[in-house]
């Protein structure tokens, strides 16, 4: 059997910027009470005009990188989430991979909105086992600020901008049972009306910002995203008491509690940055991840689910033993 493909480093970018709720109450019909009751959500990092996505996903990928002990050199693939790229093409991608000086192997965008590092974190791991890709940088970079309506107070206090990245490689014999035990993706493209961005480069008539219906959202995420990491521990023969850590999207502490319930899993065992960072799309996961890594919380044997859903409508997760 193909060696299992092992995440090797963690890392993530956040934008100088910090915006309160407080601040936002100054320019919109809301108030800290109610975004804190509703979302969890105190404040979020919103990027200025040099942290594009390119600058902030290369920032992340040199930290996963560094973590890793690893160097430009040991990278042949790069494989960037987002929905917030800086350019229709070239892929930024490939953006990061001129930035970091990497000169070989190949890279490309994946579009799966919040859900786009458990995609791409899934394209990798079949990469790696397959023997496409020996070192796969897994990138996911947002900035929701730039298709946020402003005045919409019921969507643009609950996103916020930033990066994470992981790195990915083949295990070592001395990794044993280490690595990505599995990823399970799902999309429901008759639900795309219930969060979306209204236009692109090919419509730029449309107004190019991000709409949604987040009663219909929620209703779905908890169902779905208990349905999908309970289809992860069966396909390994786990159960919930087996989780050390839960690494879940960043959207909503209410969506957040409901899935470490489900999971019973106690709150210390979730990790939790929608505080701070709010709803960073494809960059919530790597970023929580690489928190929770970095401050020594997730330790080397530990075993954790992730889990996103988002626009799509798209879901997904991943079982990882660190
Ligand atoms: N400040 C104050 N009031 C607000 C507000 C804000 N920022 N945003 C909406 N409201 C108002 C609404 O206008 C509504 O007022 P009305 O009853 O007078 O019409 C009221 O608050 C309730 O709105 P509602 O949308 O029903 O609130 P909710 O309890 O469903 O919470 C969300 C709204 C968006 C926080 C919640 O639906 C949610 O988190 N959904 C999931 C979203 C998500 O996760 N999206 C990303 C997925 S990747």
């Amino acid at each position: 059997m193909a060696s299992r493909a092992v995440i090797a480093g963690v890392g993530g970018y956040l934008p100088k910027r910090i915006v309160s709720n407080d601040e936002l109450s100054r320019t919109i019909d809301t108030t800290d009470d109610w975004i804190q009751e509703r979302t969890g959500i105190k404040q979020r990092h919103i990027a200025g005009p040099t942290e594009t996505c390119a600058f902030m996903g290369a920032r992340a990928a040199a930290a996963a990188l560094a973590d890793a002990g690893c160097g430009p050199g040991d990278v042949d693939a790069i494989i960037l989430a987002t929905a917030t790229p800086d350019q229709a093409f070239p892929a930024t991608a490939l953006r990061v991979q001129a930035e970091l000086g990497i000169a070989r192997g190949f890279g490309f965008d994946v579009s799966a909105a919040c859900s786009g590092f458990i995609y791409a974190l899934a394209i990798a791991d079949a990469m790696v086992r397959g023997g496409q890709a020996t070192g796969v940088l897994v990138i996911g970079s947002e900035v929701y600020s730039r298709i946020m309506n402003w005045a919409d107070r019921g969507t643009c206090v609950l996103f916020g901008d930033g990066a994470g990245a992981v790195f990915v490689r083949p295990g070592t014999d001395q990794d044993g049972t280490r690595g990505i035990l599995s990823t399970h993706l799902h999309a429901q493209g008759t639900l795309g009306d219930l969060l979306y961005v209204d236009g692109a480069v090919g419509r730029p008539e449309r107004s190019g910002h991000l709409v949604m219906n987040g009663r219909e959202i929620f209703r779905h995420a908890v169902a779905k995203l208990a349905a999908v990491v309970d289809e992860a521990l069966r396909a390994n023969g786990l159960i919930h008491a087996d989780i050390d850590w839960l690494v879940p999207h960043q959207a909503n502490r209410r969506i957040i509690d409901a899935m470490g319930r489900k999971l019973g899993l106690s709150a210390e065992r979730v990790v939790v940055t929608v505080d701070r960072h709010a709803n960073t799309s494809a960059a919530s996961v790597p970023l929580a991840l690489a928190e929770a890594c970095g401050d020594g919380r997730i330790k080397r044997g530990n075993l954790v689910v992730m889990e996103a859903l988002g626009g799509g409508m798209t879901w997904g997760s991943a079982l990882v033993r660190f």
